[in-house]
C-alpha cells in the first residue's frame, strides 16, 4: 500500500523519536529517524523525505543550522521545527530560515498530525503547480514580421549578436525593444548563460545600486543578508538595462565606472571583482535630447551606444499587421481557453488602417479585447463585428468646406482621401480595396485615374 508520505524525524531523545514515529506510522506515514546532525544529513540524501521534523538542540549541532544549509537546495523538502525550550527567538529564526512551521514540545498528537498533513498538502500543490508551469510552452519570443524594415532589423540582430559590442536599442513604446534584447542574447554565444534584466524606471532610485551591484550583509539598514546583484547574476551572459534613460544621475556615474573598468564591488563591500557581462540597453527617450537637457551623461551614452538599433513603429510596417494579428489571436485564445476566431479580410484591413501610437503592444491589447468581448460562438468576425473596438483614425487630410472650391472639387478631395486610406489599409492591392469599398473592379480603376491616383 502506498504510504501517505515519507517523513524524516530528527531528535536526540529516543523516547520522542519512538512516540512520534508510532503516532505517524499509525496514520500510514513512512518514518525514518536521525539522532544528530550527521545522521540527518545522511538521511536527507539517502531517504529523500517529503517532509522533515527537526529538533533545535542536537548533540553535534543545531537543527537551525541544518535548516540553513538546506536553503540553497531548490528541491528541499519542507521543514517543521520542534523545540522543547520554546523561545520565541528560535521560532522566529526557524521561520526566517525557511521552516514552514514550528511546533512546541510537548507536541500534542492532534496538532502534530494536522500540521504534517497540511504541510504535505501544501507542498504537493506547489509541486503540481510547478509541473503545470513547466508544461506550458515557453513564452514565444519570436520577432514576427516579413516587412522590409523587420527583415533588416533581424539581419542587424544576427550581425550584432555574434559581436560582443554593447547595443543601445531605441524606439517608441511597445515596438518590441525588449524582444530585440532577448533575440540578441539568444543568437549570441552567451545564450546558454543568464539573461538578466533591470528596468531602471521601475526600481526606486535608492535601490538601483544594490540591485545592480548587490550588497554585503549590514551594508545599510534593512540589509539583513548578503545580496547578489544583477551584474554578478548575469556573469557569462547578458545584462539588459531597460529604460536606461530613466537612470538617476548618481547611478549613471557608477554604471559608467563599471563599464570602463569591468570591475565592481557590492554596496558596503571592500572587495573589487570582475564580471564577464555583455550590456544591452534600451530607451524610448531621445538620449541626445536628454544629454542636451543635462539629464543624461554624454560619456555614458557613448559607452552604451556602440551599436545603435532602432525598433520601428508599427505604422511603418503595416504589412506585418495581419501576421501579428494571427499570432495574437492564437495566443489569446489559448490563454482564455477558447477557439481563436477568424477575421475576414475586411476586418483585417480595418485593423491595419489604425495608426497604433502604442505600437505592437496596443495591437496585442486590441486583439485581446476582441477575442474576449466577441460573441462566444461566432467563429468568423467581420468589419462590423470589430468596428467598435478599433479607435477611429484621423483622416489623412482635413475634409471640409474650403472657400474658393466648388462642391465637385471638395467631394473629389474627400473621395481621394478615402481611397488613399483604403488602399493603404489593403497594402495597395487594388482588387482587395475595390472589393472592400464595394466598387466593381474596372470602375475602381477608372475612379483611380479620375482622382489622379494612377
Ligand atoms: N515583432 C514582434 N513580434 C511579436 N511580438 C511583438 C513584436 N514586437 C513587439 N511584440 C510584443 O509587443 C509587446 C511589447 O513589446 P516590448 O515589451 O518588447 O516593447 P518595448 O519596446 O520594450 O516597449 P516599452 O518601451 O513600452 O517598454 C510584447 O508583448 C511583445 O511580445
Ligand atoms: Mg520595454
Amino acid at each position: 500500500m502506498a504510504t501517505a508520505g515519507k517523513l524524516l524525524v530528527v531528535d536526540d531523545e529516543r523516547n520522542i523519536l519512538v512516540s512520534l514515529s508510532r503516532a505517524l506510522e499509525l496514520e500510514n506515514y513512512e518514518v525514518v529517524t536521525a539522532r544528530n546532525v550527521a545522521e540527518a544529513r545522511h538521511q536527507l540524501r539517502a531517504a529523500a523525505p517529503d517532509l522533515c521534523l527537526f529538533d533545535v538542540k542536537l548533540p553535534d549541532g543545531d537543527g537551525l543550522t541544518l535548516l540553513e544549509t538546506m536553503q540553497d537546495d531548490p528541491d528541499r523538502p519542507p521543514v517543521i521545527v520542534m523545540s522543547g525550550h520554546g523561545t520565541i527567538d528560535d521560532a522566529v529564526r526557524a521561520l526566517q530560515l525557511g521552516a514552514v512551521d514550528y511546533l512546541e514540545k510537548p507536541i500534542g498528537q492532534d496538532r502534530l498530525l494536522l500540521t504534517v498533513a497540511n504541510t504535505l498538502e501544501r507542498s504537493r500543490l506547489r509541486a503540481e503547480n510547478a509541473e503545470l508551469k513547466a508544461q506550458l510552452p515557453l513564452e514565444d519570443r519570436t520577432i514576427i514580421g516579413r516587412s522590409k524594415v523587420i527583415e533588416a532589423l533581424k539581419a542587424q540582430i544576427d550581425r550584432v549578436a555574434v559581436s560582443e559590442g554593447r547595443v543601445l536599442i531605441t524606439g517608441d513604446n511597445g515596438t518590441g525593444k525588449e524582444l530585440i534584447a532577448h533575440a540578441i542574447h539568444a543568437a549570441s554565444r552567451r545564450s546558454a548563460h543568464p539573461f538578466v534584466s533591470l528596468n531602471c524606471a521601475a526600481v526606486p532610485a535608492e535601490l538601483i545600486e544594490s540591485e545592480l551591484f548587490g550588497h554585503e550583509k549590514g551594508a545599510f539598514t534593512g540589509a539583513v543578508s548578503k545580496k547578489i546583484g544583477k551584474f554578478e547574476r548575469a556573469d557569462g551572459g547578458t545584462l539588459f538595462l531597460d529604460e536606461v534613460g530613466d537612470m538617476p544621475a548618481n547611478m549613471q556615474a557608477k554604471l559608467l565606472r563599471v563599464l570602463q573598468t569591468g570591475e565592481l564591488e557590492r554596496v558596503g563591500g571592500n572587495q573589487t571583482f570582475k564580471v564577464d557581462v555583455r550590456v544591452l540597453a534600451a530607451t524610448n527617450k531621445d538620449l541626445p535630447e536628454e544629454i542636451a537637457a543635462g539629464r543624461f551623461r554624454e560619456d555614458l551614452y557613448y559607452r552604451l551606444n556602440v551599436v545603435p538599433l532602432r525598433s520601428p513603429p508599427l505604422r511603418d510596417r503595416r504589412e506585418d499587421i495581419p501576421l501579428l494579428v494571427e499570432r495574437f489571436l492564437a495566443d489569446v485564445a489559448t490563454r482564455n481557453q477558447r477557439r481563436a476566431p477568424t477575421l475576414t479580410a475586411g476586418a483585417l484591413a480595418l485593423l491595419a488602417s489604425h495608426d497604433y501610437p502604442g505600437n505592437v503592444r496596443e495591437l496585442r491589447n486590441l486583439v485581446e479585447r476582441i477575442v474576449i468581448l466577441a460573441p462566444p460562438h461566432q467563429d468568423v468576425l467581420d468589419e462590423a463585428d470589430i468596428r467598435d473596438f478599433v479607435p477611429t483614425r484621423r483622416p489623412d487630410s482635413p475634409v471640409g468646406y474650403e472657400p474658393g472650391k466648388r462642391l465637385s472639387e471638395l467631394v473629389a478631395d474627400a473621395e481621394r482621401a478615402i481611397v488613399v486610406a483604403a488602399l493603404r489599409a489593403h497594402n495597395d492591392v487594388v482588387a482587395d480595396t475595390a472589393r472592400a469599398l464595394g466598387v466593381e473592379r474596372s470602375n475602381f480603376h477608372k475612379k483611380l485615374k479620375a482622382l489622379g491616383l494612377k
